[in-house]
C-alpha cells in the first residue's frame, strides 16, 4: 500500500535517489549533462534535504513522500510565495512508477496544505519541452503563462522553463 506522508530525516535517501533517478530519466535528453549533474550537487544533498525535512514554514512547508514498504516512491514540495499564491517547488516520482497516481495524491496533499495556509491560486515551474511533466499539469487544470530562464542557467546555457498557473 502507498502511504502519502510527511518526510522526515529517515526519507531523505530515499528522496535523493528519486528524486537524481527522475532527473535523469526526465532532462537525459533535454539539458546538458553538466546542468543536470549541477543540479542534483546542489539540491540533493544529504545536508540540504536533513534541513528541509526539518525545518517547515508557510514558504516551505516541507517535503511530502510516498512511501511503499518503507521504500520513498515519490516526493514533492511546496510553500507560499505571496498572501494567496501558492508554489509547487518540486514534484518526482520514481521513474518506473510514473502515471500510477503517485504524483496526483502528492500534489493534492501539498495543495490542501497551501489552501489552509490561504492559497487561492498556484503556480510550477516545468522546463520546456518536459514531455514526462506538462501533460500531468495540463491534466490538472494548470496553464501556460509565460516563459522563463530555467532556474540556475550560467553563460552558454539556453534552457527555459514554462510557468504555469491554476485557481484552487
Ligand atoms: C509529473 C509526475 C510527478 C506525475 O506523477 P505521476 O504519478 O506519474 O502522475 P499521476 O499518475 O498521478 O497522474 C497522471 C495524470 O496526468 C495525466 N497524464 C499523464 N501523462 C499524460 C499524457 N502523456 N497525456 C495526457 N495526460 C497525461 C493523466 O491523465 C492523469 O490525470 P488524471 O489523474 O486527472 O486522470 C511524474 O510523471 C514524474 O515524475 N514525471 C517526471 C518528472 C517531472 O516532470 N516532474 C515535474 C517537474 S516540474
Amino acid at each position: 500500500m502507498v502511504k502519502i506522508q510527511k518526510a522526515g530525516p529517515n526519507h531523505i535517501d530515499g528522496i535523493a535517489r528519486v528524486c537524481s533517478a527522475s532527473y535523469w530519466a526526465t532532462y537525459g535528453d533535454l539539458l546538458s549533462r553538466e546542468y543536470i549533474e549541477r543540479m542534483i550537487k546542489e539540491f540533493y544533498t544529504p545536508e540540504r534535504l536533513l534541513k528541509e525535512v526539518t525545518t517547515t514554514s508557510r514558504s516551505w512547508n516541507g517535503w511530502t513522500v510516498a512511501v511503499e514498504n518503507g521504500e520513498v516512491i515519490g516526493a514533492g514540495v511546496g510553500g507560499m510565495i505571496s498572501e494567496n499564491h501558492g508554489e509547487l517547488f518540486v514534484l518526482y516520482a520514481d521513474p518506473e512508477r510514473r502515471n500510477e497516481g503517485i504524483g496526483g495524491e502528492i500534489l493534492d496533499a501539498v495543495t490542501k496544505e497551501l489552501i489552509e495556509y490561504g492559497a487561492r491560486e498556484q503556480w510550477v515551474n516545468v522546463t520546456k519541452g518536459n514531455k514526462k511533466g506538462l501533460p500531468f499539469y495540463e491534466a490538472k487544470g494548470f496553464q501556460f503563462i509565460h516563459e522563463q530562464e530555467e532556474y540556475g542557467v550560467i553563460e552558454g546555457e539556453d534552457f527555459k522553463a514554462l510557468r504555469c498557473h491554476r485557481f484552487l
